[in-house]
């Protein structure tokens, strides 16, 4: 039998032949990550990968694609119906509210990266398990927020150094709001029913707003005169949306308006926004979030407002790479040890075990032969340094230390080859590890 990963999953790996699924890329945008976090000091917050069934359907809502189509069910030992996440929000306010969290502190930031899983057609960009980070921030309506939460996901691209990114950004109201629009859009659209989308069609009785972000070009034809959200906000959110946009110019963070982004999760208001590549084709979103002032208290929660976004690890790796941005190099181990004999082997060991006991990034060739060999292998790890001990060494007591970025070599006795070693990794060596 042979066994293979399901489908529209994948292995991240140090070595791939897709270099977005390699692990120090990874490593690279974790670390890009994790930094930001704490220079807009947000605190992490690890959910479960799987929770009930119920918690995703009332929190991402019934008619969403993500509840209705693409969860992971299944029951446990039970009876319980569970479903792997497909996504943070509705698992850290289920957190949130059940570690009664609003009593430690007025404002709760917080940030999350990990797994995701959608069952959907698997394609560039769009996999069964993807990897978001995302943040939430509960407890603050201000335009001020939002704006915040905005500059801190596009400060993640200008850190990352992508280019050729749009920030789409709109305002969907409250539920009223949107409950007057919906009707005006259905009323719009009913002459034309026969020329929509089959999806579309479906949609017009179960959540017409989602026509608008329909990707079909039959779609996008009736929706150029369609009626905009924008005319149905009341004064208050007109307001609150006219504010954040003046505060994004005073900060410099360009945006386009775009009045028919909705967005595919059903609990967002007021502001929702996105950002797209030109890059990726047709799965072209790196990330987007948005308000959800009444999510807490749907939930059986306090009545707290809220605001996030998440973004996709593979497609901002996948537009990293394109876009040929840096990296930073990869690197293999501070020494490499070449016992090119058999009586250097023991004592190889020995100093190895004790580099790595000094926290020393230490590899030891078990099987070296031929020095070239072993030479070309450590070249291949990129090591920075190797020490040899074949025969003559083993006979003078003397080993061969050589840097091998700039060829130089060193003969260390024995006796000092520890703190020899030691010294050069804390004093200089580090500097370059
Ligand atoms: P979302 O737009 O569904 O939002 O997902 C966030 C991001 O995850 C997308 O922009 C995309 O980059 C990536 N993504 C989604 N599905 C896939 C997939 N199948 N394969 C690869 N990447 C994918 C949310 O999940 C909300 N929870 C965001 C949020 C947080 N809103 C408020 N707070």
């Amino acid at each position: 039998m042979k066994y293979q990963i399901p489908k529209g999953l994948f292995d991240i790996l140090p070595i791939s032949k897709e270099a977005f699924k390699e692990t120090d890329k990874w490593q690279y945008l974790e670390s890009v990550i994790n930094k930001l976090a704490k220079d807009y000091n947000f605190e992490e917050i690890r959910i479960p990968i799987f929770e009930k069934t119920e918690l995703f359907i009332r929190g991402v809502g019934q008619t969403s694609d993500i509840a209705s189509k693409e969860l992971y069910t299944f029951l446990d030992k039970a009876n319980r119906s569970m479903s792997l996440r497909p996504e943070g929000t509705a698992s850290i306010m289920r957190a949130f509210i059940e570690n009664s969290y609003q009593q430690n502190s007025k404002l709760t930031k917080f940030y999350y990266m990990g797994p995701m899983f959608r069952y959907d057609r698997p394609q560039k960009g769009r996999y069964r398990q993807h990897h978001q980070f995302g943040v939430e921030v509960i407890g603050d309506n201000s335009y001020e927020i939002d704006a915040e939460v905005i500059d801190m996901l596009m400060n993640l691209f200008k850190r990352l150094e992508l280019k050729n990114l749009k920030l789409l950004i709109n305002s969907i109201g409250d539920i009223e709001c949107r409950k007057n629009f919906k009707i005006a859009l259905k009323n719009f659209l009913k002459p034309n029913f026969e020329k929509l989308s089959e999806d579309s069609k479906i949609r017009f009785e179960t959540n017409p707003l989602r026509i608008l972000d329909s990707k079909e070009k039959c779609d996008q034809e009736i929706l150029k005169s369609a009626p905009s959200i924008l005319d149905f906000l009341s004064n208050d959110e007109k307001n609150h949306f006219e504010k954040l946009l003046n505060l994004l110019d005073t900060l410099k963070i360009s945006y386009e308006v775009n009045d028919k982004l909705v967005r595919g999760l059903d609990y967002y208001d007021n502001c929702v926004f996105e950002v797209v590549t030109e890059s990726q084709g047709a799965q072209n979103s790196l990330g987007g979030g948005g308000r959800y002032n009444s999510l807490l208290k749907s939930l059986s929660g306090p009545d707290l407002p809220g605001i996030g976004f998440a973004c996709g690890l593979e497609r901002i790796l996948q537009t990293m790479i394109d876009q040929e941005v840096y990296f930073p190099d990869k690197k293999g181990p501070y020494l490499f040890i070449i016992p090119a004999c058999e009586r250097a082997k023991e004592f190889a060991i020995i100093l190895t075990k004790d580099l790595r006991h000094h926290k020393i990034p230490t590899e030891i060739d078990l099987h070296a032969k031929k020095i070239q060999k072993s030479l070309q292998l450590a070249n291949k790890i990129k090591a920075s340094n190797v020490l040899i001990l074949a025969d003559n060494e083993m006979d003078s007591k003397k080993a061969e230390f050589k840097n091998l970025d700039t060829r130089e070599q060193i003969a260390v006795e024995f006796e000092n080859l520890k703190s020899f070693i030691t010294d050069k990794y804390y004093n200089i060596g580090k500097k370059n590890v």
